[in-house]
């Protein structure tokens, strides 16, 4: 009796185990609070197990993906396991080699580093498991799929929201304006996207001389902030106001390519910038702290993707791949979203002529001005007591 009972005990375990993910990595969130995205065509109809691989919780974003990635999907019948890799490329590699293991039907995957998930991938690929890189693409062709925001669009926004705020049109060389640059994670295969997006509006204005770089340092490279850290782009920044504004040297500008990387040029501007203006600092992510400042006038823009859609559309691809629908402009027509999104098969190349059939959506512009409009009325936010804007989900 006692041996049947231990028994019991034991499958006990190891189904309360599975449930709840097991591993220490592994983390359930709950449910958006708001769940006025999921989809309603498929509620509760799909049968499988998803894999969703998440690359830290230490950048805000990534733990609104992971929870609305995991309930959309529960929410269509599936069982998700949702894991975050700490920003470690090995822990990745092994997390995904866990959830092959323990026979995945589908991997959605955002990459820490792009071009390090290969041997796994290949893995993936030998076990017919299909993937799609989420929001970050991955370098091997077993990733057919992509879902993201248009990444050069994104750079794009921010470089004519600086035209714009800066008055460049009206702006002779005489009396230049002044920025300086910061992008993100090399290893991120968004970053150059949204840099060159950026650069790519503000160069012929840099060009003519009507807005001066005192640093110099344009390169991507030289402007890359290693993870997308909130302290390395603190640090870079300080050493440029240190380097070259510390005589009362004017500065108008700091293009920063996201969220977290503006939140360390932020403070180093008000620790360490001696010009008494207010410098014009762009972001992208809609970060709590970052819209606090948006509010407060110490961010001037910042450039919101809806997770919630990418998730959403994430998981109607994932159903069209598991059920065998042919992911094209129909299926798009089909889907019914409630957002705007295109199919691009030729701009997001795994290997050299093989583009992953990429799913993308539209990014929009918040500021002071329009932040109830974009961010509140939708609900992706609400408003807390102290003004400031907290996050749905
Ligand atoms: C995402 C951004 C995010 C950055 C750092 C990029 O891949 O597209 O939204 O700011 O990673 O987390």
């Amino acid at each position: 009796m006692k041996k049947l009972l231990a028994l019991l005990l034991a499958l006990v375990m190891v189904f309360a185990l599975a449930a709840c993910g097991g591993e220490g990595e592994t983390t359930t969130t709950e449910p958006p609070a708001d769940d006025t995205t999921a989809p309603d065509d498929v509620e509760g109809e799909g049968t499988g197990f998803i894999g969703i691989s998440m690359p830290t919780q230490s950048l805000e974003r990534w733990n609104r993906d992971g929870a609305f990635l995991q309930e959309q999907f529960e929410a269509a019948g599936y069982e998700a396991k949702l894991v975050f890799s700490d920003n470690e490329v090995d822990q990745q590699v092994s997390d995904i080699q866990n959830l092959i293991a323990q026979g995945v039907d589908l991997l959605v995957i955002s990459a820490i580093d792009g071009a390090a998930l290969n041997t796994v991938m290949d893995e993936a690929g030998e076990a017919g498991i299909p993937v799609i890189a989420y929001d970050r693409l991955i370098m091997n062709d077993n990733v057919k799929y992509y879902v993201s925001f248009d990444n050069y669009y994104v750079g794009t926004l921010q470089g004519e929201f600086l035209v714009e705020a800066l008055d460049l049109e009206n702006t002779t060389a005489d009396a230049p304006k002044y920025i300086e640059f910061t992008a993100g994670d090399p290893a991120d295969n968004n970053a150059p996207f949204f840099f060159n997006g950026a650069m790519d509006v503000l160069k012929p204005y840099l060009e003519s001389g009507v807005l001066v770089c005192r640093s110099e340092q344009t390169e991507f490279n030289v402007v890359a902030t290693e993870q997308w850290n909130t302290d390395t782009a603190l640090d870079r920044a300080q050493n440029i106001l240190s380097s070259y504004y510390s005589g009362g040297e004017h500065l108008d500008a700091w293009l920063c390519s996201n969220d977290s990387t503006a939140l360390g040029v932020t403070k180093a501007i008000e620790s360490d910038y001696a010009g008494g203006n207010t410098v014009i600092i762009t972001g992208m992510d809609g970060d709590e702290a970052n819209l606090k400042n948006v509010v407060d006038g110490l961010q001037a823009m910042d450039v919101y993707k809806a997770v919630a859609n990418e998730a959403d559309a994430t998981l109607s691809l994932a159903i069209a791949i598991l059920e065998g629908t042919t992911v094209d402009q129909a299926f798009i027509d089909a889907a019914g979203w409630e957002f705007e999104a295109s199919l691009d098969t030729t701009s997001y190349e795994t290997s050299e002529g093989n583009a992953a059939t990429s799913i993308l959506l539209v990014p929009e512009v918040v500021t002071k001005d329009n932040i109830q409009e974009v961010l509140v009325d939708p609900g992706y936010y609400t408003v807390g007591d102290d003004g400031y804007l907290v996050a749905v989900g």
